[in-house]
């Protein structure tokens, strides 16, 4: 293995090791758009005959399950070596939901990064609540926080990409509550032999894209150090950014590389 990480590559490495290898190289991201581990599997909630193989496919990975403390510790650290690596100026992006957002929030605080929005990622499609026990859970949300003074926000772009406009037809501020779809139809990776979804919760592009027009510019560096089926990088790819990552699992690595070559 060279000892010299390359720019729009996917490494298989933990998270933790692989920012300790960016820390070491000087490799500083402009941006980070990330995805990581909610810690909501391992509950023994099953969908009988659950035969789909899109978005409501239960998410259950081994890499999703820990205790609390585990969890809090493990978010601290990625966040804290993140915050490490990038200069001021840069920014981050981190999806979560009602199961990680507490931690998320307290680690981002913690190390030192500001937060400026708490997204709010409106599912128009949501999987209905099968207990009827709780509201339909309908979003997501994305934790959007700057390092330093002087953060690159590209105002006029998110205005233009903003596909809610005003009655008169003129461009609007992009708010921070963005509905849009779960990740399904052409869009969703499915393997051809069994037509289930590859990766459980691959990301909707539209939301990475968002991020990459409005916080970074052409040729900028975009980090996902949970990579999974290559969202940010297909993202960061189409938006003439370069992308670095990492990822446990090599059966992801290929469908990344598999998306990165078509597009
Ligand atoms: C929520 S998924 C990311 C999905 C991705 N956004 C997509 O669109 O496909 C989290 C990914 O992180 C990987 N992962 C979990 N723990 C990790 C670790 N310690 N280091 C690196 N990757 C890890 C998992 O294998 C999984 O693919």
């Amino acid at each position: 293995m060279s000892n010299i990480l390359e720019i729009n590559k996917i490494y298989k490495q933990d998270c933790l090791s692989f920012l300790d290898r960016l820390y070491k190289e000087k490799i500083s991201p402009n941006l980070i758009f990330t995805d990581p581990p909610y810690n909501l599997s391992g509950s023994d909630l099953n969908l009988k005959n659950n035969t789909t193989g899109g978005a409501f496919y239960k998410v259950n990975e081994a890499w999703d399950t820990m205790s609390e403390d585990e969890y809090f510790n493990f978010t601290y650290q990625w966040i804290k070596k993140s915050f490490d690596i990038q200069k001021d100026g840069a920014s981050i992006y981190i999806c979560c939901s009602l199961h990680n957002i507490g931690e998320v929030t307290m680690a981002v605080k913690q190390v030192g990064y500001s937060i400026k929005n708490i997204i709010t990622w409106a599912k128009i499609n949501p999987m209905p609540s099968i207990t009827k026990r709780t509201y339909t859970h309908s979003s997501e949300f994305i934790v959007y926080a700057v390092k330093g003074k002087k953060w690159t926000f590209n105002y006029e772009t998110l205005k233009l990409i903003n596909p809610d406009k005003a009655i008169n037809g003129k461009d609007r501020q992009m708010r921070d509550v963005w509905s849009l779809p779960q990740c399904q139809g052409k869009e969703r990776i499915k393997d051809p032999q069994t037509n289930r979804a590859v990766h459980s919760t691959q990301k909707l592009e539209e939301l990475v894209k968002r991020a990459i027009l409005g916080s970074s510019n052409e040729n900028d560096l975009v980090l996902d150090m949970f990579m999974g089926s290559g969202t940010t990088a297909v993202a960061s790819k189409r938006n003439k950014r370069n992308f670095i990552g990492c990822e446990l699992e090599d059966r992801y690595i290929t469908v990344a590389n598999n998306r990165l070559a078509v597009n």
